[in-house]
């Protein structure tokens, strides 16, 4: 089996308010999307990364990754579209156009934005994807969640216990991941009505998709205080083991 990444890079980050685009910002002195290819390739044997970038970035988003990827792994960066969606559906033309995956292969969609997402969990994505044609990992949730109206009217409150928070990278077999993109295609143009994940699409679609574990560090760095947090975490793993004299950790 072969499994190829799209790892969308190619939004702004308009909520982090950097001048750079969020997957060139530098966390740890390493652009994100550097971090995030990093741990793609140490999880899985990849054929094919293809990375979405801001239009006007392709030539720094391909500077970041030089070197990053193993030689049998083909690298390419491909300009974005106007919503994630749309920019998944480019890079999945480019994972189409290689050539290189057969049907029941399984493709990875990671964001840029979730730099430190361990090899557990993106080899769990990946065993479940290639099983059960979609697979994406979750987390229990310990807010409560309302779902509300316009007015700001509760409306509902779910079962805390049936929900799940999402995270990237998902997988899918590339059969179901084209089908899923080729059905929703109308809605990519625009944010608003764009699917927030590709999942969402599937699930459209009426396939099952499967939630294994998540990985509750693969934190999602969408404002400066998200940052500020994946740099701790990075330099924690960093830090040296201390020992107490005598003592135990
Ligand atoms: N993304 C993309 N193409 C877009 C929009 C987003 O490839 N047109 C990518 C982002 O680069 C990011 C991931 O999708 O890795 C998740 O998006 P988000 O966290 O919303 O990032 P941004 O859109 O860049 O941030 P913001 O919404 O704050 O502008
Ligand atoms: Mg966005």
């Amino acid at each position: 089996m072969r499994v190829a990444a799209v790892l969308t890079a190619a939004g702004s980050g308009s909520r982090l308010g950097s001048d750079l685009p969020k997957a060139l910002v530098p966390l740890a002195g390493e652009p994100v999307v550097a971090h995030a290819a990093r741990a793609l390739v140490a999880a899985a044997d990849l054929t094919h990364l293809v990375v979405t970038a801001p239009p006007a970035h392709v030539v720094d988003v391909a500077a970041a990754l030089a070197g990053l990827a193993p030689g049998g792994c083909r690298v390419d960066v491909v300009p974005g579209g106007p919503s994630r969606q749309a920019s998944v559906a480019a890079g999945l033309a480019a994972v189409v156009a290689s050539g290189d995956l057969a049907p029941a292969d399984v493709v990875l969609v990671h964001d840029a934005a979730r730099p430190l997402v361990g090899a557990d969990a993106v080899r769990r994505v990946v065993a479940a994807a290639a099983r059960h044609g979609a697979a994406i990992p979750g987390l229990a949730v310990t807010d409560t969640v309302k779902v509300v109206d316009d007015a700001g009217r509760v409306t509902a409150t779910p079962d805390r216990r049936t929900l799940r928070a999402v995270q990237t990278p998902q997988g899918f077999t590339l059969d179901v991941l084209r089908r899923a993109h080729e059905a929703g295609r109308d809605r990519a143009h625009d944010e608003a009505t764009a699917a927030t994940d590709d999942a969402g699409l599937v699930e459209a679609l009426g396939l099952e998709v499967r939630v294994v574990d998540g990985d509750p560090r693969a934190v999602k760095i969408t404002t400066a205080a998200d940052l500020a947090l994946a740099e701790r975490l990075l330099h924690e793993d960093a830090a040296p083991i201390t020992t107490a004299p005598g003592g135990h950790r």
